[in-house]
């Protein structure tokens, strides 16, 4: 996720960015660039890491005491020098940073370039450096110009901003996307996440979403962006240890990207807007569909078999990719769409199929969170999950935005090709959109889900069931539990149950039934009464009433089509084994024997 830093005051402001960066490097990050002032803008930016960079570019040799710094995670335009922060407009005056995405920058910049102004970046940051450009032709004072250009964006962005006449002051902005400014003496700071400033104030001054700060070296002001009125803000002070800002208060980076998921499948949602459906022009009408991917990403496949099979008549194929490569070589040919699903964009065996789908000239279309990763570089299309870095080893946020995405393209390719009911897909668009409000909701069972956790803390074996797409939510959820919690789990489709594993069924053994109303949900019932029979312990997720009568435990999930509920349904899942982890004493964030990201075979 990018990082921002800013700096006005006394200190030689670069040595300052740069060392605030450093203390954001945990965000993940490709490319660093910082802008500091003294008479004119000096501004030094690339791809890589910052002590590279601080080499190779001399970052920290830039003159000046006010400046801005940034790292940059890419998600409009590959990681590389040009479109590293900041951006600068024509005259080279304001220089911006920024976190998030502006959704409607193609409207904005085909405007702007209407009006003469020249684009070096493939961004969408861009667009707001030239776009305050142009209001400050009609508008004398800086702040004005900046508000009235910040009003035309629609999207999540925190934005530090520099104008070099305007001496004496930096400007941040916060929509959506963290932004707390230092209050020191005698100097101020901005970043995205404390830890950047820590060191030099403990005092800081939380912006909400709409606001914006004047900052000067002694002094600031907030104001409301709408009203242009001046908020009153609390200072508080800060008594976390650096390892605890970072992880903004949670106790875990797993804990914090669960949390996170309500906002990471919106800017999956909206960072999709424009590309879903020129992919699905590209895909649709390929019959032979095979799905590729490992671990979690593989789950996500699974889900996305159910999508396009009953939104879109394909026949889907998912494979472990590990499998792909090895068994598929002779069936996979020019006529074959390959999905590959990766979050990192680096899995050793997801990358083999991909390379083996490209040698025998099938369409490869990969979904992948992080940007310019070589799954990209291999792949005929690209869909992202703009989830942003994720540090927890075990996969959260990803998944969820994996399946989003794949939701999306799924919908776009019914509408395209005629093969469901207009008013279903317009139901299914509606309840796509309210996917974040859903994610919301069920974050609010946490305390529920802990008391449930030191129930179970001394279980040994779990199961985990569903029907149709939920067997994507039993499979994933079972696999979290293993891994974090280190307890035996399996997950499975409900009807193979008395076909095997209901023999290990006996008194007190968990069953996570997810049961969302549906096609199946009668026979769902049923296995949960086989499990009952033996006095196992069921628990179940559904938004029938009916599944309290049948359960021990209960969880009430929002009414939502069975297609988009495994998006939802595995939240409280993966809080289950994360509260487990915790009460069993392992390190959720670094579970024994595993990688995040798994390059070799
Ligand atoms: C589980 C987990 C792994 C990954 C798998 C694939 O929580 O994170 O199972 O899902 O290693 O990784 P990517 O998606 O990077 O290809």
């Amino acid at each position: 996720m990018c990082g921002i830093i800013g700096y006005i005051g006394e200190r030689d402001a670069a040595e300052v960015l740069v060392d605030g960066l450093k203390r954001l490097e945990y965000r993940g990050y490709d490319s660093v660039g910082i802008v500091t002032e003294e008479g004119r803008l000096f501004i030094k930016k690339g791809a890589g890491k910052i002590n590279d960079l601080k080499e190779k570019l001399g970052l920290t040799n830039l003159p000046g005491r006010r400046g801005i710094g940034h790292t940059r995670w890419a998600t409009h335009g590959i990681p590389n020098d040009i479109n590293a922060h900041p951006h600068t407009d024509c005259t080279g005056k304001i220089a911006i940073v920024h976190n998030g995405i502006i959704e409607n920058y193609i409207e904005l910049r085909e405007k702007l370039e209407g009006s003469g102004h020249e684009f070096k970046s493939d961004t969408d940051t861009e667009v707001i450096a030239h776009l305050i450009e142009e209001e400050l032709k009609s508008s004398k004072l800086f702040e004005d110009a900046l508000r009235r250009a910040l009003l035309q964006l629609k999207g999540s962005f925190a934005l530090g901003i520099i104008y070099t006449d305007d001496k004496g002051h930096l400007y941040f902005v916060r929509n959506e996307s963290p932004l707390v400014l230092g209050i020191g003496n005698g100097e101020m700071f901005a970043a995205s996440d404390i830890p950047a400033f820590l060191p030099y104030t403990n005092k800081v001054v939380f912006l909400d979403d709409g606001e914006y700060a004047v900052v000067g070296k002694d002094s600031f002001y907030v104001k409301d962006l709408k009203t242009g009125n001046i908020k009153d803000k609390k200072i508080h002070e800060i008594n976390w240890t650096l390892e605890m800002a970072e992880k903004q208060g949670y106790a875990h980076f797993m804990l914090k990207e669960i949390h996170e998921q309500a906002k990471a499948v919106k800017d999956a949602i909206y960072g999709n807007l424009e590309t879903i459906d020129k992919v699905a022009e590209e895909i649709a009408n390929y019959e032979k569909v095979f799905v590729v991917a490992m671990g979690t990403s593989y789950h996500a496949g699974i889900g996305a078999k159910y999508f396009l099979q009953r939104l879109a008549n394909k026949v889907v194929l998912v494979e472990e990719a590990s499998e792909f490569r090895y068994e598929f070589e002779d069936i996979v040919d020019g006529n074959s769409l390959v999905i590959a699903i990766t979050q990192s964009g680096e899995t050793a065996d997801t990358l083999a199929a991909i390379k083996l789908a490209k040698r025998k000239g099938a369409k490869v279309l990969s979904v992948v969170n992080v940007v310019g990763s070589m799954a990209t570089r291999l792949s005929d299309l690209v869909i992202y999950t703009y989830a942003g870095p994720e540090i927890g080893v075990a996969a959260t946020k990803t998944y969820v935005t994996q399946l989003t995405v794949l939701a999306m393209l799924a919908i776009a390719l019914a509408k395209r090709l005629g093969t469901v009911d207009g008013k279903y897909i317009k139901l299914l668009e509606g309840q796509l959109q309210d996917l974040p409000k859903y994610v919301e909701a069920v974050l609010g069972y946490e305390n529920k889900i802990k008391a449930l956790a030191e129930e179970l803390v001394n279980k040994r074996d779990f199961f985990y069931i569903g029907r149709g797409v939920s067997v994507a939510t039993a499979l994933e959820g079972a696999l979290k539990l293993k891994e974090i919690s280190y307890i035996h789990a399996e997950g499975l489709s409900a009807g193979e149950l008395k076909h095997g594993p209901l023999a290990l069924v006996e008194e007190g053994v968990p069953v996570v039934a997810i049961a969302p109303t549906g096609k199946t949900f009668d026979k769902m019932v049923s296995n949960i009464q086989e499990v009952n029979a033996r006095k196992g312990l069921v628990i179940s997720l559904g938004d029938n009433e009916e599944l309290e009568k049948v359960s021990q435990v209960f969880l009430k999930m929002p009414r939502i089509d069975e297609l988009l509920s495994p998006v939802v349904y595995i939240v409280p899942l993966q809080l289950l084994a994360y509260h487990l982890a915790v009460l069993r004493g392992n390190d959720p964030d670094k579970p024994r024997n595993l990688a995040k990201s798994v390059t070799v075979e």
